[in-house]
């Protein structure tokens, strides 16, 4: 199946600053993109230009097979976008906000369906500016959604949100997903990217510069993990022999073996052969975080 976003050398000035220089990346249809990368990398400007709201300077961009250049209005209908904070009237009631937005584009469901879809039946008549910030957020998300949209942006969804909140916006993008939407998703929290997302693009300095499963930029670019417990035992010398290991050190009866691959499973084998059975056995392995640090740290 033919990519439903693809993004070739996508570039965008802001007069003479250049705020994306060459981002390139396809996404699949059912799948949740990440974008992770630090403040000013060029990610809202990136997706703003996919979705028609920034004009591209240079690359080519085919979303949904229209060029968002020329064929924004289209393109809208068929996408799905969060608002930016405080983006509705305080005093426009929440069934106000599904209404006027599902009648902008009447294919989508019925905005009462939405309303009840999305956990927001109790504030029906609530006033925007009386929501709490997750409820807003919950409404951001449900006027993303109310036209049916194939594809939908998020960015920074669930900025400012408590972790209850957080975690219940997770369900509802996944929610957008199991209903049959791609999304693309904007964040900063890599315990975010690492639970949703089926691939990320990591942006830096206006490009990408590092695109797979959070799985496999872990084992990319983070792909030590460290294996810790405790022995009275002196000689662990065989641990060394093992191609998973690199490195041992102790500190009393403390030992870190740091290594890469099945460490945990081939040095616990290799400890229980030798009669070591530690009760403390624990692997701490690299994290998305890790990884973000590695790619985007240095010369910060
Ligand atoms: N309208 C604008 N006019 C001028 N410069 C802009 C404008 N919008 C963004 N920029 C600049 O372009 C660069 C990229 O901004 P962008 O908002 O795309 O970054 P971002 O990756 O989304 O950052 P953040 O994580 O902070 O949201 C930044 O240096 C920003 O200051
Ligand atoms: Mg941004």
């Amino acid at each position: 199946m033919a990519p439903i976003v693809e993004v070739e050398h996508l570039a965008k000035s802001y007069g003479s600053f250049v705020a994306v220089e060459d981002v390139s990346f396809t996404v699949e249809e059912g799948e949740i993109f990440g974008i992770l990368g630090p403040n000013g990398a060029g990610k809202t400007t990136t997706v703003e230009c996919l979705q028609g709201l920034r004009r591209a300077d240079g690359g080519n961009v085919q979303v949904l097979g229209h060029d968002p250049r020329h064929e924004a209005s289209q393109l809208r209908r068929r996408i799905g976008s969060q608002l930016q904070e405080s983006a509705l009237p305080d005093r426009m009631k929440v069934w106000e906000a599904l209404e006027l937005f599902s009648s902008l584009i009447p294919q989508g469901p019925s905005w009462e369906t939405v309303l009840e879809q999305w956990g927001l039946s109790e504030k029906r008549d609530a006033k925007f500016g009386s929501l709490s910030g997750g409820q807003q957020q919950r409404l951001f998300i449900a006027l993303a959604v109310v036209n049916a949209p194939e594809l939908v942006f998020l960015d920074e969804m669930t900025t400012g949100l408590d972790p209850t909140s957080r975690r219940a916006t997770w369900g509802l993008i996944r929610q957008i997903r199991d209903n049959g939407s791609t999304v693309i998703l904007v964040t900063h929290f890599m315990d975010e990217a690492e639970a949703l997302c089926d691939r990320i693009a990591v942006v830096d300095d206006k490009r990408v510069v590092a695109l797979d499963t959070s799985e496999g930029l872990i084992q990319d670019y983070a792909g030590e993990s460290e294996v810790t417990f405790s022995t009275d035992c002196a000689d662990l010398s065989y641990l060394l022999r093992l191609d998973e290991v690199d490195r041992l050190e102790r500190q009393g009866r403390r030992v870190t073996v740091t290594g890469t691959g099945a460490l945990l499973a081939r040095v616990a084998a290799e400890l229980v052969g030798n009669g070591i059975v530690p009760p403390d056995l624990e692997v701490k392995r690299a994290s998305l975080e890790d990884v973000f640090l590695t790619i985007t740290g240095e010369e910060r």
